[in-house]
């Protein structure tokens, strides 16, 4: 019988010094709601008005983006694959957004929403039920939720150039507004009537 090749002996154990300490006592550095100083030549209060809007605008797009996976996942009927692929699409530019928005809240020293609780509570738009809808549905919860960003977003942009902030104004114009208008466009047309399922010559 084949004898079996042994692991080599063990010699030293290590020293103190290699061990990591997982042992570590959490410490929050920074409060939610509160500003970092940073020399951006923009007053605290324009920047504690900016991080506000810009949170909720955040809190909306990410269940807006997570409301673009679930029909992505839960398409039905004659256009499936049609929409199944457009709605990841958007879902992808939304998820983009998610990221230029928080970062423009840490860019003016706030802190950004960011776990799906807090995000929960924060949002405006109606959650969806956990089952399945049928695709005019689902593409009406889609336009209102953008609708609802982009009624707010215009307002928050505005405010923000008001107070000397054009950076966030130009975000949220830029990226949040025309974003959602042109996939607005996209959505909306897909609720044209067609022929597809209702049996007409
Ligand atoms: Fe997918």
């Amino acid at each position: 019988m084949a004898k079996k090749p042994s692991a080599a002996p063990m010699t030293d154990a290590a020293t103190d010094a290699a061990q990591p300490n997982y042992k570590i006592e959490y410490r929050e550095i920074q409060p939610f709601g509160t500003l970092k100083d940073l020399p951006l030549g923009l007053e605290s209060n324009a920047r504690a008005a900016s991080v506000d809007a810009l949170n909720q605008v955040l809190a909306d797009t990410m269940t807006l983006r997570d409301l673009y996976k679930k029909h992505h996942w839960q398409m039905s009927g004659a256009t499936f694959y049609q929409l199944h692929l457009l709605l990841d699409k958007h879902y992808e530019a939304q998820a983009e957004l998610v990221d230029s928005i928080a970062e423009r809240v840490m860019t003016l020293g706030g802190l950004s929403l960011a776990m799906a609780p807090d995000v929960a509570d924060a949002t405006r738009i109606p959650r969806p039920p956990k089952g399945r809808e049928d695709v005019p549905t689902q593409l009406a919860r889609l336009l209102e939720a953008h609708e609802l960003i982009l009624r707010y977003a215009r307002d928050a942009a505005e405010a923000a150039a008001d107070a000397g902030d054009s950076g966030t104004d130009d975000l949220l114009i830029s990226e949040v507004v025309r974003t959602n208008e042109l996939q607005v466009w996209f959505i909306a047309e897909h609720l044209a009537e067609t022929n597809l399922t209702r049996g007409q010559a």
